[in-house]
């Protein structure tokens, strides 16, 4: 475990993204003519890359990997664990000009049925996340949260008090998630496949990202397109990014407090994981996370920013036409493919809008050349698939690092103050 009274580690908590970490949690997507995608729709694969080999089957989520290993089958003989569906409640697409009336038609309950009952494997593989219904339980979220208005020197009932939009605080304390939350640790197996997470370097601490919203953008009549939110970005500001890099093998939302449609959730673009991963492919001597940018880890230029081969998250999302808008409750959690786009969106209700957003990193680098196809890793499956192919031999052509987020400093400030008014608080 680490003290609390160390430098929030780099691999501890991904909120040192660039820019600031922004979050995620999980809902539907819609198709570009608006309409609900059946998920059931995807479990014929075979025109598809990865429909072309045997789907693995084993383990909770059905997924496999190492499925030939003692553990595997002893979960194949107790298929009882199953990752739940989206809780569902709204979804946007690019069209957002009548943005009330698709709400209301959405929220259809027996469409969120049939998500439940879908094959998760495959809307993993189709759209790049998925969620896990209480995650964790509402006495964990309770406990981990009571002091947070205490820590952040705000008055929950008075917003003029509220003076920061969004704020990412530090830890104090931290947990393995095999323990906080037992039924996201399963599914994070099946996702990245058994054994193969580092564990020292996933578990959860209470660096609560807390998204309060503005005034100027508060109420019913205020609308923000996801093609002009300004936060677009992929998770990982701590190391060179390559594409089988293992430091963050997913991007992790759990939910602590619920989070209603147009309540500060986060948005993604699902189409975005093909263009990062495009750009990744293209660059293996690695890319450094610049801000709203990705640029090559060899750049020669004196701001990396003004690499013409540099790679805008800004410039990437106006080609993307798929959104989700991350809402949910207490103890929820959506375990996401690491190169899913995401951005902060604006908190029209400004109820606080509480998060974590924590890293989960692998002992040995993803592998897309595996001799056995039935040993890749959903997420290596759905990396293989947003780049076209069966297999890929790809190394890096650089020496792996890792870099110190700017925000560290601010952010151990930080957490002497919240120390400071704890005790004060507690005497
Ligand atoms: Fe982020």
């Amino acid at each position: 475990m680490h003290s609390p009274n160390e430098p929030d580690s780099p691999v501890s908590d991904s909120s040192s993204d660039t820019p600031p970490a922004e979050d995620i949690q999980g809902q539907p997507i819609l198709s570009d003519d608006n309409q609900y995608m059946d998920v059931s729709s995807f479990r014929d694969m075979s025109n598809t890359s990865a429909g072309k080999r045997r789907l693995p089957i084993g383990g909770s989520l059905g997924l496999g990997v190492n499925a030939r290993d003692s553990k595997s089958r002893r979960r194949e003989e107790i298929p009882t664990r199953r990752i739940a569906g989206g809780s569902g409640s709204v979804w946007l697409s690019s069209d957002m000009s009548n943005l009330r009336s698709q709400k209301e038609e959405l929220v259809d309950n027996h469409l969120v049925e049939r998500l439940r009952t879908a094959d998760q494997v495959q809307f993993f593989l189709e759209n790049g996340y998925v969620v896990i219904k209480q995650g964790f339980t509402k006495e964990k979220a309770a406990e981990w949260s009571k002091a947070i208005w205490v820590r952040l020197d705000m008055d929950p009932d008075d917003k003029s008090t509220w003076m920061r939009e969004r704020i990412h605080m530090p830890w104090h304390k931290r947990e393995p998630v095999a323990t906080f939350a037992p039924k996201v640790w399963s599914a994070m197996e099946d996702l990245l496949g058994e054994d193969r997470i580092d564990e020292q370097a996933s578990t959860w601490g209470d660096s609560f990202i807390v998204n309060l919203g503005t005034p100027e953008f508060e109420g019913d009549d205020k609308h923000v397109h996801p093609h002009d939110l300004d936060n677009w970005h992929v998770d990982g500001d701590f190391f060179v990014h390559y594409l089988d890099s293992p430091e963050q093998a997913l991007l992790v939302i759990p939910l602590f407090s619920d989070i209603k449609p147009r309540g500060g959730g986060t948005y993604i673009a699902p189409e975005g994981i093909d263009l990062v991963a495009k750009y990744l492919v293209a660059h293996p001597e690695g890319v450094i996370p610049v801000p709203s940018k990705l640029a090559p880890s060899t750049t020669t230029y004196a701001d990396p920013q003004d690499d013409p081969d540099t790679y805008a998250h800004r410039e990437a999302v106006k080609k993307c036409a798929k959104f989700a808008e991350m809402t949910g409750e207490i103890g929820d959690v959506v375990l996401m493919h690491p190169l899913m786009l995401h951005s902060a969106s604006k908190n029209h209700l400004r109820e606080a809008r509480i998060i974590i957003n924590p890293p989960v990193a692998l002992r040995k680098p993803f592998e897309f050349n595996r001799k056995d196809v039935n040993d890749f890793s959903l997420v290596e499956l759905k990396t293989l698939k947003a780049l076209g192919v069966d297999k890929l031999d790809f190394k890096p052509t650089t020496e792996r690092r890792r870099l110190v987020p700017k925000s560290m400093t601010a952010k151990n400030a930080m957490l002497e103050e919240e120390k400071r008014r704890l005790a004060l608080f507690n005497e």
